[in-house]
């Protein structure tokens, strides 16, 4: 049996790619995952996380997020991928290198080398990057209580933004880069333009 594809989205907060990540899953019959939070630990670690009222050092914040995803990685996302599974994940490393490392500052290449602990070999087929407007994402952000980074400030943002934009040009032809700021379907079918080159397992 040949082992699944692992297709992640990232992207700002708002930017789509939860609606779009859910959509992709379903048209090909993957399994659908996230972080953080996605195992019964990952439930635990992600109230701490996104709790605005615990402050904590961006490096134990960071650490907490590898932790999420080692555990992901090991009881959700290989097992799935070995048993010839597709899997659509909504974020992944590149989350942490772009809020903890390009947003809060955390070194970069310690970053890295502790991603490289928590993931080992489990590398995405392809990550899509949906770039979008700080503004844009602003206007469609719920207007109700802010978590740790959507309380996060207008320059927190674009920080992450560029540093995803960074990686997008490091990781080259192994990131697609859409452009988020249009409607849902004009998004969806420049994805799926892009998706139909791969050899989906199901679907
Ligand atoms: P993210 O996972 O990036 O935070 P979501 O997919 O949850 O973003 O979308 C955030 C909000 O914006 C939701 O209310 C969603 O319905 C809406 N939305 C998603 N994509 C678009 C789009 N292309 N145009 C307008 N609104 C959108
Ligand atoms: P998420 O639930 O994906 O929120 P959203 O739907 O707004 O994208 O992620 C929660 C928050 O956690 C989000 O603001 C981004 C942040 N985050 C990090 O800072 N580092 C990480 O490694 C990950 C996975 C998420």
């Amino acid at each position: 049996m040949s082992r699944g594809l692992l297709l992640v989205f990232e992207g700002i907060d708002a930017s789509g790619k939860s609606t779009q990540a859910r959509r992709v899953a379903e048209l090909h019959d993957a399994h659908f995952a996230f972080e953080p939070g996605d195992s019964p630990l990952g439930v635990d670690l992600r109230r701490w996380l996104l709790d605005a009222s615990t402050p904590m050092k961006p490096e134990t914040e960071a650490l907490l997020m590898l932790s999420d995803r080692s555990h992901h990685v090991h009881t959700v996302i290989e097992p799935a991928l070995g048993r010839g599974r597709d899997v659509v994940l909504d974020r992944y490393f590149a989350s942490t290198l772009a809020y903890q490392g390009y947003g809060r500052g955390v070194d970069l290449a310690d970053l890295r080398a502790a991603t490289e602990l928590a993931i080992g070999t489990c590398q995405p087929d392809l990550t899509i990057l949906i770039d979008i407007d700080l503004d844009v994402a602003n206007d469609r952000r719920a207007r109700d209580a802010k978590d740790r980074f959507e309380s996060a400030d207008l320059d927190f943002h674009a920080r992450v933004r560029g540093g995803y934009l960074d990686l997008a040009h490091e990781f080259g032809d192994r990131w697609f880069v859409v452009d988020g700021s249009r409607s849902e379907d004009e998004v969806a079918r420049d994805i799926d333009e892009r998706l139909a080159v791969l050899a989906w397992t199901h679907g």
